[in-house]
């Protein structure tokens, strides 16, 4: 990307979220990121736009898209996921918000367990879900909603998912590539790179594939 764009982010202070903030304002970007607590991320940095509030407020959400290029979401919140489907409610208000402002690129991060819509899960994917990682079904029911929504009333917007896999925050372990049926578990900082990358692809657009390092 070599002009200047502006990323509205959602998910700036987290795990996937600081990495792709970082990555975009290296590359001489502009990010907006709408946040809970402004503090964890780095006051008066050039190009960033602070907002400060949360998915369940009410939010001005054709204000908060208004002049940016791409939506980029890596949201989670796994205890208030487990009774109420937080991100989908957002969504469900942020795209009207971008067809009334002419925004088109929408990036939403799902997990590697989350079901795309009308797919499935392999036997082993879906063991792995309902057992040792049992307490996020919440965040993953909500991530489906989203990608039910999206496949359902929003194929006018460019949108794209990613379920991702990740297993820490430690260094790069190499370049994720977007499959439908590979599958690795990945840091932050790679799933972050790839989400900054497959924005710009246009052969993603309406599809909530895996990342896989292909070198392994
Ligand atoms: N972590 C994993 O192992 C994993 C694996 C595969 C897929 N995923 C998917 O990727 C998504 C992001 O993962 P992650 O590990 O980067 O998440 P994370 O580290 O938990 O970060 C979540 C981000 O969402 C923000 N957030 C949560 N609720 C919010 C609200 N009500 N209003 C505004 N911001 C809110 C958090 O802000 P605060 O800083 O205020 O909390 C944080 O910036 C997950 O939701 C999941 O769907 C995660």
């Amino acid at each position: 990307m070599t002009q200047q764009s502006t990323f509205l982010v959602l998910g700036a202070t987290g795990g996937t979220g600081k990495h792709f903030v970082s990555q975009a304002l290296g590359d001489g970007h502009r990010v907006r990121a709408l946040v809970r607590t402004p503090e964890k991320l780095a006051a008066g940095a050039k190009n960033l736009e602070i907002w400060q509030g949360s998915i369940t407020d009410i939010i001005d959400t054709d204000a908060l898209v208004a002049g940016v290029d791409f939506v980029v979401s890596m949201l989670g919140d796994v205890k208030l996921q487990r009774d109420a489907k937080i991100n989908t409610a957002f969504v469900q208000k942020l795209v009207p918000s971008m067809r009334r402002r002419g925004v088109k690129r929408f990036l939403y991060q799902a997990g590697g367990l989350s079901r795309p819509y009308q797919g499935r899960l392999t036997p082993l994917l879906w063991a792995i879900r309902n057992t040792l990682v049992r307490g996020y079904n919440g965040q993953h029911e909500d991530n489906e909603a989203v990608m039910e929504y999206l496949a359902t009333e929003a194929n006018d917007i460019d949108w794209i998912v990613h379920r991702a896999g990740i297993g820490s925050d430690g260094p790069t372990k190499g370049v994720l590539q977007r499959s439908k049926t590979k599958f690795s578990v990945a840091t932050h900082r790679d799933c972050a790179a790839y989400n900054y990358r497959t924005i710009m692809d246009a052969s993603a657009f309406h599809t909530s594939d895996f990342s896989y390092y292909s070198a392994t």
